[in-house]
């Protein structure tokens, strides 16, 4: 694995969520691996006033709670406890940037560094524009001796024109190179891995277009609510959080031509090319389209679970959508006129992340399933939990006749090998260090996934008609969903947390 040059990380945001639960474990990881830089310091700056030693103290607590990794000797903590700084700033002024370039004049002379900064801005949105402005009039976004890297959380713009405007503010300021927008579904292992499974496998190139694939289904079920966040998410509901950047690209991954090489931006530009391709949804077609549900107050198995808009700093006649569902199609060659289905919610009966992919039928129905249907085989990518592929297909049952059976060949990402599958900010981290943003989402990509789906919020927003379904906490969503399914009689997949368990009851 390449190693980095010498550097210093900048968290800004340092006292939230996210740098607790995943940055800071994340950071530890890549220690324990031996994959950080020989020479590095990590600055977290936050609002809250804390010193260096009480931040310490905290990004202990977090990496024993929340890192992956089996910490056999405590010392390797402390170890990485003792390279971690801490500044406060209350308005992100220009004072404190002064207050930071001092500080990086004198961590780069004491470790020898050599210049090389990551600047992560994992603030609320409305932080990033202040923070890149300000970091730019201290000068230090200038390439001098290193590298100045800048890496942006999510949300990037709430739509297509603020998205714009936040790329044409960066561009002034940077070159697109020197930008990581960050994706972490880009970061899974399974997701990188649905690369290799299409591309280094001559069995499914064939078959991967509309002469064989009937649909693509794409599922993002999570078991859990909004939990802390109702306040961010009011103003961002499944479509904005989960669709536009997660699962789009999952669907670039999966619709996308093979690249000349792996190189960043060949990759990505075969993702954009999807992106481009996508059917644009007029916002008269959004209620045969796209359906959207809230998730309301249940009771299961004997706990009582609250409805979204109980849910702290949520309004309580919110018209958020916690659940979407979203049928569209790809014009181009490979996929002109195969459905794809892509759905997303949160309080769904469990937590699974799958590509399910529809092969047609045969054109000559010789067998008929003991079950009474024909066949179809499907192949099933689980991106989480139970990380794996799954093909289903159709066998002669033993004994006299032709009785047919549709079974399971199963194949679990953790039979591949005795190792702990990185966490997606560990890979991400790393690859920024290292200066390659194959993973990471590119100014065009991020613009035109937002151009697909602004329509949609436009037409919700215009047309209060639009329903949104109630389904109770614990349920797939709104029934309704299933009327986006062309075909007599065919469903979504009904996945389970255990790849090969399907059709069995799943767990919330
Ligand atoms: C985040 C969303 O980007 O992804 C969350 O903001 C969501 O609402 C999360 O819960 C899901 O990520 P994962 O890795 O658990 O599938």
């Amino acid at each position: 694995m390449e190693n980095s040059k010498n550097l210093i990380i900048v968290i800004f945001g340092a006292s939230g969520d996210l740098a607790a639960r995943k940055l800071m474990p994340a950071l530890f990881s890549l220690k324990a691996q031996n994959i950080m830089p020989e020479k590095y310091a990590i600055l977290g700056i936050g609002r809250t006033k804390i010193t260096t030693e009480e931040f310490r103290k905290k990004m202990i607590t977090s990496i024993l709670s929340f890192s992956e990794e089996q910490i056999s000797d405590r010392n390797l903590i402390s170890d990485f406890a003792k390279d971690l700084y801490y500044l406060s700033m209350g308005d992100y002024s220009t004072e404190g940037f002064s207050d930071l370039k001092s500080f990086l004049k004198v961590t780069d002379g004491k470790y020898g560094i050599g210049g090389s900064y990551i600047f992560y801005l994992a603030t609320p949105p409305s932080l990033f524009e202040p923070i890149a402005v300000n970091l730019s009039k201290a000068g230090l976004l200038d390439r001098k001796d290193g590298f100045r890297r800048v890496i942006v959380e999510k949300p990037f713009g709430y739509d297509l024109e603020s998205a714009r405007r936040l790329n044409r503010l960066l561009h002034k300021i940077l070159a697109e190179e020197q930008i990581y927008r960050i994706d972490h579904y880009l970061g899974k292992e399974t997701v990188q891995n649905l690369l290799v499974t299409r591309f280094a496998n001559g069995i499914f190139e064939p078959l991967w277009n509309r002469n064989y694939i009937d649909r693509v289904e794409i599922t993002s079920a999570e078991s859990i609510g909004v939990e802390e966040r109702g306040g961010y998410y009011e103003n961002s509901g499944a479509l904005r959080d989960m669709v536009q950047n997660h699962l789009l690209q999952v669907v670039g991954l999966t619709a996308m031509e093979p690249p000349s090489s792996l190189d960043a931006n060949a990759i990505r530009n075969e993702v954009l090319k999807v992106f481009q391709s996508l059917q644009p949804i007029k916002e008269e077609d959004v209620p045969n389209q796209v359906i959207r549900g809230q998730y309301t107050g249940s009771l299961i198995r004997g706990e009582c679970v609250t409805g979204y808009r109980f849910e702290k700093n949520v309004a309580k006649d919110s018209r958020t959508e916690t659940y979407v569902a979203v049928k569209f199609f790809i014009n181009n060659w490979r996929w002109g006129g195969v459905p794809f289905y892509v759905r997303t919610g949160k309080r769904l009966p469990t937590r699974v992340t799958e590509i399910v992919i529809h092969f047609k039928q045969t054109p000559h129905h010789l067998f008929q399933r003991v079950s009474g249907r024909f066949s179809s085989n499907q192949l099933i990518i689980r991106i989480q939990p139970d990380e794996g592929i799954l093909l289903k297909f159709d066998m002669k049952e033993p004994g006299a006749g032709f009785n047919v059976k549709n079974v399971n060949m199963d194949f679990h990402y953790k039979d591949l090998a005795n190792i702990r599958v990185p966490s997606a900010y560990e890979r991400l981290l790393h690859d920024v260090m290292i200066g390659d943003s194959t993973l990471f989402s590119r100014d065009d990509e991020v613009e035109t996934a937002w151009k697909f789906l602004d329509p949609i919020r436009r037409a919700w927003q215009n047309n209060p008609e639009i329903k949104v379904y109630g389904y109770p906490a614990g349920t797939w969503g709104p029934e309704h969903a299933k009327d986006l399914i062309e075909g007599e009689g065919l469903d979504w997949r009904y996945p389970c947390k255990n790849l090969a368990d399907d059709e069995v009851y799943c767990e919330l």
